[in-house]
């Protein structure tokens, strides 16, 4: 057997009994191991079954070690699309995880696995989107419109001839590409995304700064590995944690960047630190995001609940007899870090799989 396929095996059979393991069915395990080495035998590779590679993407989740959200691992919901291939059907697929996991904005944990990379290469699926759902970024004569973070995406969108509004919230087409084929972008309908408008509980003038932000958070471009099988496009999400869209997507000065106009509607002084305008300015931007996402009743969690859920996984884990790793730096929310659980807690930043990796290169 070529030393690849003895890796392979290796990575699967790790994989399979663990599984299988969890399940309380440790007799089929023997049986499964044998029809996956004759099958990577034969072929070179395996194929998962429906319910191998569910539990393979929660696996996955439970071992995100940026993610303070792990608590709710067992409740990710596959949408298997696997056997498509062609563009358009990808397309479909992509508008139906949308719809699904928005759920009217009660939030489904979901991901959306499509082909192996075992098929080979010209088969090969790929997302140039970093989220399904994501805003488009234009630099201007008059500074960026819109986040800066999609400037490129934005750039190679239009190269392929799409056309975005021009305001602060356009939302990205999809971009699918197969193989090495020219990549195919198609409009998600303005009816699938749903987004919350930002107001304030008590500060009347903030919903006039026409700030919004979308409600489903869907990772686009991570590589999923589940026992050797490397998946290349399998988007998934959860819900937002409000401090990702108020402490960083629309305050960071290279996102953004509201907080010295929120500041300066506030009245605070922006001329002295000591002001601590940028603290009392993100304050208000956070309790806004969460008061609006509550009242527009869309699933959203707020920094500190987060943690105490975070707290919850990880004596899950112990009781369970698995070690918890973590990524401490990621895992401290940017709001108030010393407030939380979280802050006084270490974690062992291993790897274990399944899980998601960032990808290594960029198609666009
Ligand atoms: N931080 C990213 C954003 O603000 C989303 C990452 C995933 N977040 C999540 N809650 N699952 O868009």
């Amino acid at each position: 057997m070529p030393h690849t396929s003895t890796r392979l095996l290796h990575e699967a059979e790790t994989f399979i009994r663990t599984a299988y393991t969890e399940w309380g069915r440790t007799d089929e395990i023997g049986s499964r191991l044998r029809e996956i080495a004759s099958d990577i035998g034969l072929l070179g590779r395996y194929e998962h079954t429906r319910e191998e590679a569910e539990y393979g993407a929660r696996l996955a989740w439970r071992n995100s070690n940026r993610c303070i959200g792990r608590l709710f691992w067992r409740s990710l919901r596959l949408l298997d699309f696997r056997q498509l291939s062609r563009e358009e059907d990808i397309y479909e697929a992509l508008l139906q995880h949308i719809d699904f996991a928005t759920n009217k904005g009660n939030i489904l944990p979901t991901l959306s696995l499509f082909a192996a990379d075992t098929e080979g290469s010209e088969h090969r699926v790929r997302l140039w989107n970093h989220q399904l759902i994501r805003y488009a970024g234009y630099v201007t004569e008059n500074g960026v419109i819109g986040d800066p973070a999609s400037i490129r995406l934005t750039r190679a969108a239009e190269q392929l001839g799409w056309r975005g509004a021009g305001t602060a919230f356009d939302v990205l087409p999809l971009i699918v590409q197969i193989g090495t084929r020219k990549p195919r972008w198609f409009p998600i309908p303005q009816e699938l995304v749903l987004e919350v408008p930002l107001h304030h509980p008590e500060l009347d003038w903030f919903a006039s700064l026409g700030l919004r932000w979308y409600t489903v958070p869907m990772i686009a471009d991570m590589r999923l590995e589940i026992g050797g099988i490397h998946y290349p496009c399998a988007p998934f999400n959860g819900w937002y944690m409000g401090t990702e869209i108020g402490a960083r997507n629309l305050a960071d000065a290279d996102r953004y960047n509201m907080l010295p106009i929120v500041a300066a509607r506030m009245g605070l002084d922006t001329s002295t630190n000591v002001s601590l305008w940028k603290d009392r300015a993100l304050l208000e931007l956070n309790a806004s995001v969460l008061h609006s996402f509550k009242s527009a009743g869309v699933s959203i969690v707020d920094h500190h609940t987060a943690s105490e859920q975070l707290m919850r996984f990880e004596q899950q884990e112990r009781q369970a007899g698995r070690a918890v790793t973590g990524d401490w730096t990621w895992l401290i929310p940017p709001v108030s870090p010393a407030t939380t659980p979280v802050w006084g807690h270490a974690y062992a930043n291993e790897i274990v799989k399944p899980n998601f990796f960032a990808p290594t290169d960029s198609p666009y």
